[in-house]
């Protein structure tokens, strides 16, 4: 895994937003595979601003989200649909029609996963895949546990991601307990990752995944450590109990 230190959640998002713009002006059809959450939510500010100046443009880039919870309508604010069209879709000249999330209310939700890996696949696969992490280790929401081998699919979130996530709605019991994810295969067959790590409340999470040298399923991130082009891009805070292992990148 590459390192990338940086100061702070402001150069994290510079540094980030610069190299999904390096990934598109090399390929402008690109496929993004995209997350939400505060992590990416100052590089989508950066990629907006960047766009509206014209510096960069999104009209052939397919983007496919991560996740998405189930029994959300799209047009409801906690919706993923609904984050990701006001935090970056209307800001980029992204076609409307190449912006893909799961379908949280599809009532066949196995038939969704199914249709969402064969949209990846027909996409011809995940170019740059933009990863967040819960503080359990969770990529995408792919919890403790999750199969390394697993496609798109159904989840019942933990009570600490839950937990977590209770910022963003009025109470916990508000918060949905179920979700669909990309799975950590898929995840895996991204050409290149990108990780986000700010804070000093992913301190400890980080300071583990950069210190184990095997893939364990009780902590989903460990999964990258079998691919073999993912860049961390994480700031002083969160690096700081990561010690000497960052000198190593
Ligand atoms: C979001 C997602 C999650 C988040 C993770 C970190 O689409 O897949 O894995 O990336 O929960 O969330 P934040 O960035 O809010 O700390």
């Amino acid at each position: 895994m590459k390192v990338i230190a940086v100061k702070d959640y402001q150069a994290m998002s510079v540094a980030a937003a610069q190299a999904v713009c390096s990934v598109v002006r090399a390929n402008p059809g690109s496929a993004l595979g995209l997350a939400t959450g505060s992590s990416p939510l100052g590089m989508y500010q950066a990629l907006a601003a960047m766009c509206k100046k014209k510096a960069i443009s999104f009209r052939k880039v397919r983007t496919v989200n991560l996740d998405e919870y189930i029994g959300v309508p799209e047009t409801d604010v906690h919706s993923y649909h609904y984050y990701m069209n006001k935090r970056l879709f209307s800001a980029l000249d992204v076609v409307p029609k190449n912006c893909h999330l799961p379908n949280g209310m599809a009532s066949q939700l196995d038939d969704e996963c199914k249709r969402y890996d064969r949209l990846i696949t027909e996409l011809g696969g995940i170019d740059l895949q933009l990863l967040g992490i819960g503080q359990n280790g969770h990529i995408g929401f792919n919890e403790p546990g999750s199969p390394l081998d697993s496609g798109t699919h159904v989840v019942t979130l933990t009570a600490s991601t839950r937990h977590a996530n209770a910022r963003f709605f009025s109470s916990i019991e508000d918060v949905p307990r179920q979700a669909i994810t990309v799975g950590l295969a898929t995840i895996l067959k991204s050409r290149e990752i990108m990780l986000l790590v700010s804070g000093a409340a992913k301190a400890e999470t980080l300071a583990r995944l950069l210190h184990m040298d095997c893939v364990d399923a009780g902590f989903p991130a460990s999964a990258l450590l079998k691919h073999p082009r993912v860049t961390l891009i994480a700031d002083q805070a969160a690096l700081a109990k990561a010690g000497a292992v960052v000198n190593h990148g």
